[in-house]
């Protein structure tokens, strides 16, 4: 049944700023900016063609918007004009929504180039990393060509530059974010019946390659330890859990690391608590956040950052069965703290809740952030545009607000307060897990809150990690969301 991954990889070179004589170019235009060099140079050798289409197409450069020509003369097969918008829009991420909409236009193309002229040198590599982004696509299970998408036949895309060292020199970090997405999404949108606790952990094992330290704790050891609550969901399952950690060492001995903890539910039938069976199969991402936290700690890994940084995810299956949870049950967490269950199907803050305690047991972190596909109530706030944002620090939630602006993983501050906490009293235990359906995503915060220890930001992606449209830099399917915002988080604040 599991045939090879035939990765339809894309491989990204750099050459200096001159016109290709084959293949498709791309060329990235900044609304009301003079023509470039590249720009003119291919106007000529295509006869005018160039600058014709785009006076008929009324094509000026505003942001997403694109003008192909088809056989244009002197060699290639098509040149594409893809607009960046105003000077203003001319950031890094700019640049890769273009790249991803380049080669989503491309996608039949065997080689493109990318013309990136008027940019900043390490700015380019960001038009090369959308491409990639964008060309992603998840083959293991598919044993005929041609069924459901067609393939993307792009394979080779050479960014020009005029100063083509500088944006070969950027290009490693870049590549390194690339790689981890991948390793992420494909977590993400492996079937449950594959992707079950024990596997999501040995493919975390396989990761020490990129020199990551990497431990794996299984059944009889979370019981040794107490973990209470993060077993407890998975009783009802034929599935053991499993808590993986995952050390990358790259900064000053003995400093404080930044952690990062990830959801991994597996699969989220409810339990007991039992979900509806329209789109339950959507569950299967109920492991995003910790598919995040692994694929950003292969980034870390990758692209060796200067700092200390541990990742640990906890992996569970919510079923129901005899053997299940019930509602009404208690259970003693790891902190020693009591929970009365009262909805099997409010698991993920249970799980939360024993990692994040353990983590900063084990390992004092600088901070922590939490990624969790943790409530239906953020899709309802935020709809698709925004993460929920939940911290307990002012400068933790601010660094998180400007890295997802500058990645394109945006995130929206909502509150905490004593008010919301009052919910989960519970009459026989420290706390019940569910406290009423208004501000429920702030009472999934409050929960988790009762089990953080420092600086912390709980970011619910349940509306973010997984998309039912193509978007510019990726495909419709798993985002990877958090990655990327977390890596920069890092970048930023912990690499000297
Ligand atoms: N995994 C779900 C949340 C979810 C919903 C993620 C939709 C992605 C898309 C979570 O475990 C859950 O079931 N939450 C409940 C909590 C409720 C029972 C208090 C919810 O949000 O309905
Ligand atoms: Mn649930
Ligand atoms: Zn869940």
């Amino acid at each position: 049944m599991l045939a090879p991954t035939s990765a339809s990889s894309l491989d990204v070179a750099f050459a200096p700023a001159t016109l290709p004589t084959e293949g498709a170019l791309a060329i990235l235009v900044l609304e009301g900016a003079s023509p470039s060099g590249l720009w003119q140079a291919a106007d000529q050798a295509c006869g005018g063609t160039l600058s014709r289409a785009a006076a008929t197409a009324e094509f000026t450069g505003k942001k997403g918007s694109t003008c192909m020509i088809l056989a244009p003369g002197a060699g290639l097969s098509r040149v594409l004009l893809v607009g960046l918008g105003k000077e203003a829009d001319h950031t890094p991420r700019g640049m890769e929504e273009a790249g991803g909409i380049a080669a989503a236009a491309l996608s039949g193309e065997r080689t493109a180039a990318f013309a990136a002229d008027h940019m900043p040198p390490d700015h380019a590599g960001h038009a090369a990393l959308g491409a990639v982004l964008r060309h992603y696509r998840f083959d293991r299970y598919r044993t005929k060509d041609g069924e459901g998408a067609t393939k993307p036949k792009l394979a080779t895309l050479t960014v020009l530059s005029d100063d083509e060292a500088a944006a070969r020199a950027a290009w490693p970090a870049l590549e390194a974010v690339a790689h981890g997405t991948k390793i992420a999404r494909d977590l993400i949108t492996e079937p449950p019946n594959v992707l079950y606790p024990a596997e999501m952990a040995e493919r975390c094992r396989a990761l020490a390659e990129l020199g990551l330290e990497v431990e794996v704790l299984d059944l009889e050891q979370l019981e040794q330890l107490g973990f209470g609550a993060l077993i407890a969901i998975s009783q009802g399952s034929a599935q053991p859990p499993r808590v993986v950690t995952m050390r990358w060492n790259g900064g000053a001995e003995g400093a404080a690391p930044v952690c990062f903890v990830g959801k991994g539910v597996t699969f989220d039938t409810g339990g007991i608590s039992l979900k509806p069976g329209p789109n339950m199969g959507d569950m299967k991402w109920d492991m995003a956040g910790a598919g995040a936290v692994v694929g950003l700690m292969a980034t870390i890994a990758k692209r060796k950052a200067k700092a200390n940084v541990v990742g640990v995810v906890g992996l569970s299956e919510n079923m129901p069965s005899g053997t299940a949870l019930r509602p009404g049950d208690v259970v003693k967490s790891l902190s020693g703290q009591t929970i009365e269950v009262l909805n099997t199907d409010a698991e993920g803050r249970l799980l939360l809740a024993d990692v994040i305690w353990y983590a900063h047991d084990k390992f004092q972190p600088a901070l922590t952030v939490n990624m969790a596909t943790l409530t239906g109530g953020i899709v309802v706030s935020l709809g698709h545009e925004f993460a929920g944002l939940f911290s307990n620090d002012e400068t933790l939630a601010a660094r998180l607000i400007a890295a997802g602006k500058a990645t394109g993983e945006a995130c929206w501050r909502m509150p905490l307060g004593e008010a919301y906490d009052k919910a989960i009293k519970s009459d026989i235990a420290d706390m019940k897990n569910i406290g009423g359906r208004p501000g429920g995503s702030i009472i999934a915060a409050q929960f988790i809150q009762r089990f953080v220890r420092g600086p912390w930001a709980h970011l619910d992606i349940a509306g973010m990690a997984w998309s039912s449209k193509d978007m510019p830099t990726a495909p419709k399917g798993a985002t990877a969301f958090g990655l990327r915002l977390c890596d920069r988080l890092v970048a930023e604040h912990f690499e000297a």
